[in-house]
């Protein structure tokens, strides 16, 4: 069992998403020649953008592209359609653009006016893709991952239930200061990944940033914090801005 915390800080966010793609690169290419595929859950929100469309561009000729295989780590509870999608977000960025096999892509079925059973039907696409022993977990290996000002990670939002799931891989959470629910991995699927990696860029991140990794503050107010791979590799890639408040 080994797990290493890196904290990549980088001046400027096209330098952090340069060096996030180098990573996913890296990670790829190794897991591809290691054991003949890629698996990787991709964030949402604004941030991830830029590193997507830098993938579909600048990583298109070499990166292994038919032996990755593309999951999201929570999905809003809307339409792959809908403008809010984490899908159609990174599906115009990158995969739109690249030459993955629909096949390789696993969009969570958010459509489903039953959020509950969307997540259900999330977590057996997970077990039926990684067939894990009997007590394992399905082991990504690689999940990005971004923070809100709020410290939340994936759809795992302050004082919000699914923090304290510790047995489902995924699950619907209602996040009351959005009045919507959202689909979500929950700590165990996150935690069981061979690699994690987060995204944080701009000064709006700072306090949180700074609340998740050196201070005492509650995982439950700053769900980020609870992110600890149980064997594997958690790298944040910050920029100048969301690092400001950094002591270290
Ligand atoms: C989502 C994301 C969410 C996101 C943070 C940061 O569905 O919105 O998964 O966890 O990563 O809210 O979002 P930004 O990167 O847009 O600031």
């Amino acid at each position: 069992m080994s797990s290493s915390v890196e904290i990549r800080k980088l001046t400027t966010p096209q330098e952090l998403f340069e060096a996030a793609a180098e990573e996913v690169g890296r990670a790829a290419n190794l897991a591809v020649t290691e054991r003949g595929r890629f698996s990787i859950a991709l964030s949402g929100g604004s941030t991830p953008r830029n590193l997507y469309n830098l993938l579909a561009t600048n990583a298109r000729s070499s990166l292994p592209w038919d032996r990755m295989f593309f999951f999201w780590s929570d999905e809003r509870h809307v339409p792959s359609t809908d403008p809010e999608s984490n899908y159609r977000m990174a599906d115009e960025a990158m995969l739109s653009k690249i030459p993955v096999p629909a096949g390789n892509v696993f969009r969570v079925p958010a459509e489903n006016p039953d959020a509950a059973a969307a997540a259900t039907a999330y977590e057996q696409t997970l077990r039926k893709f990684f067939t894990p022993q009997s007590g394992q977990l399905p082991r990504f290996d690689l999940i990005l991952l971004g923070m809100g000002p709020d410290g939340h990670t994936a759809s795992l939002f302050p004082v919000t239930p699914a923090l304290r799931e510790n047995s489902r891989l995924v699950v619907a959470n209602w996040v009351e200061k959005l009045k919507a629910s959202r689909i979500t991995f929950t700590l165990p699927a996150i935690n069981a990944a061979n690699g994690v990696a987060f995204l944080v860029s701009g000064a709006d991140k700072a306090p949180a940033l700074h609340a998740v990794l050196e201070s005492d503050a509650p995982g439950e107010q700053y769900p980020a914090k609870l992110v600890r791979p149980i064997d594997g590799k958690l790298i944040w890639f910050v920029d100048r801005a969301a690092a400001s408040q950094l002591t270290k």
